[in-house]
C-alpha cells in the first residue's frame, strides 16, 4: 500500500531543495486488524541528514497516526528504539538516512526496510514484548551484592579494577544484541548477550561479592554455554560494547573461578 508524497518543508518561501524522496517500507502488524503482518510503503520527502526516527515521526504525524513504535530520549541513551533497519539491528535515533541510502537525482534508489527486532513477540508494528528480555536481566541480579556490615566510608576501587568492567557499564538495555543472536531466535529461554553483559558488569567489579552466585546462574543450560560466538551481538551493539569478549570472559571465569 503506497501513500501520497508529503514535503516536510512545504510552506511558501521555504527552501526545500535539500529534501529527497525516500520510500520507507515498514512491517506493520496490528492483531486487532489481522493475524498476519504485512509491509506498507510510505514515500516521503525528507532531508537525508535526518535520522530514521525523524522519518518515522514524519510518517506518524503526517501520513498514518496509527504507526506504532517506541522512543524516548531520541539521543541514543534510553535504548527504546532498537529496530531492524535494512536487515540490521540499529537505534532509529542514531541512524542517519544518508548513511543507509543511495540517492540519485533526489530519489533514494531503494526503499529503507524497517521492522521490529527479532526473537521477541511483536505487539504492534515496531513494538515488541520486552518482558522476557528484562526478566533475563533481572535474573542475573544486576546490582551490587556485599556481605557484612555497611562500611563507614565509600568502597574504594583502583583505576585498574574499575577498568576491568568499564566497557559493560555502557549498556543501555536496548536489546539490539540479544535480538540479533540466532541462538536467542531459536530458543527464547537463552539468557542472551545483554543479560550476560550486565552480569559481567558486576562479576568483575572488585567491590561486589555476588560473583559466584551470578556465575552459577549463568552455568545453567540456558546460560552462557549456549553462546556460539557468532559476533552478531558485538556488531549490533550501538554503544560499541565488545559483547562477545564480555561473554568469553564470563565463560573463562566459570572455568577458572577467577574473576
Ligand atoms: S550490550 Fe549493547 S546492544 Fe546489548 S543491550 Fe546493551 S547497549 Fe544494547
Ligand atoms: S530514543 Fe532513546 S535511544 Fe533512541
Amino acid at each position: 500500500m503506497a501513500t501520497p508524497t508529503l514535503d516536510k518543508v512545504s510552506s511558501p518561501g521555504q527552501d526545500s531543495s535539500h529534501l529527497v524522496t525516500v520510500t520507507f517500507r515498514i512491517r506493520r502488524f496490528n492483531p486487532e486488524v489481522s493475524a498476519e503482518a504485512s509491509w506498507q510503503d510510505f514515500e516521503i520527502r525528507i532531508d537525508p541528514k535526518e535520522r530514521v526516527l525523524d522519518a518515522l515521526h514524519q510518517i506518524k504525524w503526517e501520513n498514518d497516526g496509527t504507526l506504532t513504535f517506541r522512543r524516548s530520549c531520541a539521543h541514543g541513551i534510553c535504548g527504546s528504539d532498537a529496530m531492524r533497519i535494512n536487515g540490521r539491528n540499529r537505534l532509529a535515533c542514531k541512524t542517519l538516512i544518508k548513511d543507509i541510502t543511495e540517492i540519485k537525482d533526489g530519489v533514494a534508489t531503494k526503499p529503507v526496510l524497517v521492522e521490529a527486532i527479532k526473537g521477541l513477540t511483536v505487539l504492534k508494528d515496531l513494538v515488541v514484548d520486552m518482558d522476557p528480555f528484562f526478566q533475563a536481566y533481572r535474573d542475573v541480579m544486576p546490582f551490587l551484592i556485599t556481605k557484612g556490615n555497611e562500611p563507614t566510608r565509600e568502597r574504594l576501587q583502583s583505576a585498574e579494577d574499575r577498568e576491568r568492567f568499564d566497557d559493560t557499564t555502557k549498556c543501555i538495555l536496548c536489546a539490539a544484541c540479544t535480538s540479533s543472536c540466532p541462538v536467542f531466535w531459536n530458543d527464547g529461554q537463552y539468557f542472551g548477550p545483554a543479560a550476560i553483559v550486565n552480569a559481567h558488569r558486576f562479576i568483575f567489579d572488585s567491590r561486589d561479592e555476588g560473583g559466584e552466585q551470578r556465575l552459577e546462574i549463568l552455568n545453567d543450560r540456558d546460560g552462557v554455554w549456549r553462546c556460539r560466538t557468532t559476533f552478531n551481538c558485538t556488531d549490533a551493539c550501538p554503544r560499541g560494547i565488545e559483547v562477545t569478549k564480555a561473554i568469553q570472559e564470563v565463560k573463562k571465569a566459570l572455568i577458572t573461578r577467577r574473576f
